[in-house]
């Protein structure tokens, strides 16, 4: 049976400078008229059943039931269905090359690192291709305008050498993602990545364009271009799904299926996440309690910064995505908390000190994994004990870890310093749909709650207006 996460935000109840279990109860009522909201006044909206007002818009709500359209259309359509096609073309990328570059910015990338930090092996890319299941090796690219960056993979693919392909070990491939298709740092990586790509395949066009799959919105210059070049498979960013609300979507499947992640499994979390967020009570809802905890620190107690403090280098990367969700969300009209995510216990090196003695403007949100992907190790035995870590043999890293839980939420509470625990039975495709789905759920909620409108990112098109100035556009 497939577990649900857990939410428990008990260490956030402390008298004076956290909340009390009354303050989270008292928005129960509220915060189940927006889900109701959301789950039946949004849909109708999107699909044009209710006018959308000034407020709402723009609503770009479809991120909600798309686990469950892409999964019923699988079901009756197979081949013919949108997973169906995504399994197909990457397979057939897969067959081909031993690399694939993801080019994409934001939310058009975040997503797909997330799920590769989340369910590859550690080093994957350094593992033989058997070992890695005849997958490609992924890297991603196009997020930034990083010359050395961008020519360090360059050289690695043996662009710089022009080197002409010879066999699937030296082969190569591109999936190029923007929703928009005009984003300067995906836009002009593609055009950089597609000419050493056509230069690997020695012209053969054909090849190009078995090894080149486009993710993008209908519309567009990216579009376009695909089409143009030819492209058998043009995977859509559906229309009234936002980039950073886009993981579940095309946008993160196909680089997701190209690394072996069981798309359909993820897609299966995100709709047991929809089906709990529907159907519970405010009490045991757990998107309802993380909104309600973190709304209610930020309103009433000042707590501005957001810690998602993961407990498992695997989750770091999706530390970033509800990075990007929570600000390009939420970070509006002079509010919306800012997000921190830290790896421990890597991070209590580094930054905890200030968690645990600066200023009293925190909520440290734990994401505590139960189970790990290989066997507890534990810290063995030396006859001659140089190192006094004798009395520690028979422990492995997961009882260290929990020690290090317990006691680094310990001597927070003992400060009355507030946490909460959400815990992740383990780091696998359905647990990280249902914290994809959880956490975009609870940013809606968090933005009805705050009056803000949680879609949309108006505030980075000033940088860019700027920055084409500056290049002489
Ligand atoms: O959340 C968002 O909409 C943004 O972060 C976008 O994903 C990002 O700007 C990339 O945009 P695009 O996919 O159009 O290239």
């Amino acid at each position: 049976m497939t577990q649900l996460l857990r939410f428990d935000p008990s260490s956030a109840f402390i008298p004076k400078t956290g909340l009390g279990a009354s303050d989270v109860a008292g928005l129960g009522p509220t915060l189940e008229k927006l889900r109701d909201e959301i789950c039946d006044v949004d849909v109708k909206m999107m699909a044009g059943a209710l006018p959308t007002p000034a407020e709402k818009q723009p609503l770009d709500a479809a991120f909600y039931l798309m686990p469950e359209r892409l999964l019923a259309a699988y079901e009756t359509q197979r081949a013919a269905s949108e997973l169906g096609r995504i399994l197909a073309a990457t397979k057939a990328m897969m067959a081909e090359v031993d690399r694939v570059v993801v080019l994409g910015i934001g939310g058009s990338y975040m997503g797909a690192k997330a799920l590769m930090d989340g369910c590859c092996q550690p080093y994957f890319n350094e593992l033989s291709r058997g070992e890695r299941g005849s997958r490609p090796r992924i890297y991603f690219e196009g997020n930034n305008v990083d010359n050395d960056a961008s020519q360090g993979l360059l050289h690695l693919l043996g662009a710089q050498r022009g080197h002409v392909a010879s066999g699937v070990e030296d082969s190569w491939g591109i999936v190029v993602i923007s929703k928009s298709g005009g984003t300067l740092e995906t836009a002009s990586a593609f055009r950089q990545y597609l000419a050493a790509l056509e230069v690997s395949c020695g012209g053969d066009m054909e090849k190009v364009r078995r090894r080149l799959i486009p993710v993008t919105g209908d519309s567009g210059k990216l579009h376009s271009f695909a089409s143009e070049l030819g492209c058998p498979e043009i995977f859509p960013v559906p229309d009234g799904v936002g980039g950073r609300f886009s993981v579940l979507s095309a946008v993160g499947l196909v680089p997701a299926a190209l690394m072996g992640i069981n798309v359909m499994k993820l897609l299966e979390g995100a709709k047991a996440m929809n089906e709990h967020f529907r159907t519970t009570p405010a009490g045991q809802n757990i998107v309802l309690q993380y909104t309600a905890v973190n709304h209610l620190m930020e309103v009433q107690r000042g707590a501005t910064i957001r810690l998602l403090s993961v407990w498992s280098k695997a989750l770091e990367s999706a530390g970033m995505w509800y990075d990007q969700l929570l600000a390009e969300s939420l970070g509006k009209d002079l509010k919306g908390a800012t997000p921190l995510t830290t790896v421990n216990t890597r991070d209590l090196h580094s930054r905890h000190q200030q968690h645990q003695e600066g200023r009293r403007d925190k909520i440290v949100n734990n994401v505590i994994v139960e189970r790990y992907r290989f066997d507890p190790l534990p810290i063995g035995a030396r006859s001659s004990d140089p190192d006094s870590l004798n009395d520690l043999a028979a422990k492995t890293l997961p009882d260290v870890m929990a020690a290090a839980i317990a006691g680094t939420n310990q001597a927070l509470r003992d400060d009355g310093r507030p946490s909460t625990n959400l815990y992740m039975p383990r780091v696998d495709e359905h647990c990280l749909g249902q914290y994809f789905q959880m956490l975009m759920l609870a940013t809606v909620v968090e933005g009805r709650l705050l009056g803000i409108n949680p879609y949309g990112q108006p505030g980075v098109e000033a940088y860019k207006k700027n920055m084409n100035r500056a290049l002489g556009r």
